[in-house]
């Protein structure tokens, strides 16, 4: 064996994974029963070309935005992780981006006022700021010109932001549900239709994913330990800067 074997992942983080990634693909499969069984399917050209949309929607900015690289390669190189986490994110977007436009050529097809809703405009919002989050993310870590110092002002904004874009999309989705039965089951709904019952179990679903990956992502003992090196690397940061300028801009 060449070196020491990596420490281990810190009890319960792995449980907890485990569990989030069991209840994000149950929300997939909830989705996907929902629009097969009830709403006829998923197709593009065709007037099941709306069923994309929440189907892109919950796999995009739900089950692949939570994805929780930095918990669960804690122990890889921060470059790799990093790459991946930005792939992820952009796949997600790819795959909203999907949907968002599934919905709105149906609209067009349909002609149906655009942008009328609160979900359309909570979800508009998640998308275009999950865009801008993803942007900066790039511009601030990915680019090797960016400096140590902006990088760590920067870093926190990222993780909160990350987080609450996270929750919008979820409330995003659970009002998106809600009017979906309106218009489909408005008569029988409040008859406990097996529709509405199987739609209100994704809506569930979808908030005890959230808590879920929301107890992950906050619980700072389970957060990615940085390697020797980085550590290091660091600390020749910090005597640099403190050296160069006290109490000066380390810019
Ligand atoms: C974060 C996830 C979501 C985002 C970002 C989002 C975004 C949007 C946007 C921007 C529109 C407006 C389209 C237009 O005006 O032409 C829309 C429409 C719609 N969405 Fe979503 N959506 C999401 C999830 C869902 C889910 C999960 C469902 C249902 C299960 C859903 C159901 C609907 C319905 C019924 C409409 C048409 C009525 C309206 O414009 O409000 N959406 N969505």
């Amino acid at each position: 064996m060449d070196g020491p074997p990596p420490p281990a992942s810190p009890a319960g983080l792995s449980a907890y994974v485990a569990v989030s990634q069991l209840l994000g693909l149950t929300l997939l499969a909830t989705t996907g029963a929902w629009l097969g069984r009830y709403r006829g399917g998923v197709a593009w050209d065709s007037p099941l070309q709306f069923n994309v949309h929440p189907l892109c929607m919950v796999l995009g900015m739900v089950f692949l935005q939570a994805l929780l690289v930095y918990r669960v390669f804690r122990h890889e190189a921060k470059r790799s992780t990093k790459a991946l986490h930005a792939l992820l994110h952009g796949l997600a977007l790819v795959i909203a981006l999907v949907g968002i436009i599934a919905v709105f050529e149906s609209h067009r097809t349909k002609s149906i006022p655009n942008m009328y809703s609160l979900h359309s405009w909570c979800g508009m919002a998640a998308f275009v700021l999950y865009l801008l989050q993803w942007l900066l993310g790039c511009g601030f870590f990915l680019l090797p010109s960016t400096s140590f110092s902006l990088r760590s002002r920067y870093k926190p904004q990222h993780i909160f932001f990350g987080i609450a874009l996270f929750a919008l999309s979820i409330a995003a989705c659970l009002l998106g549900i809600t009017e979906m039965l309106l218009f489909n089951i408005r008569d029988s709904y409040s008859r406990f239709a097996p529709e509405g019952v199987l739609a209100n179990t994704l809506g569930v679903l979808l908030v005890a994913f959230g808590l879920v990956v929301g107890y992950v992502l906050t619980r700072d003992d389970w957060k990615r330990p940085p390697l020797a090196e980085e550590l290091a690397l660091s600390m020749d940061f910090k005597t640099l800067t403190e050296h160069e300028s006290p109490g000066g801009s380390s810019q």
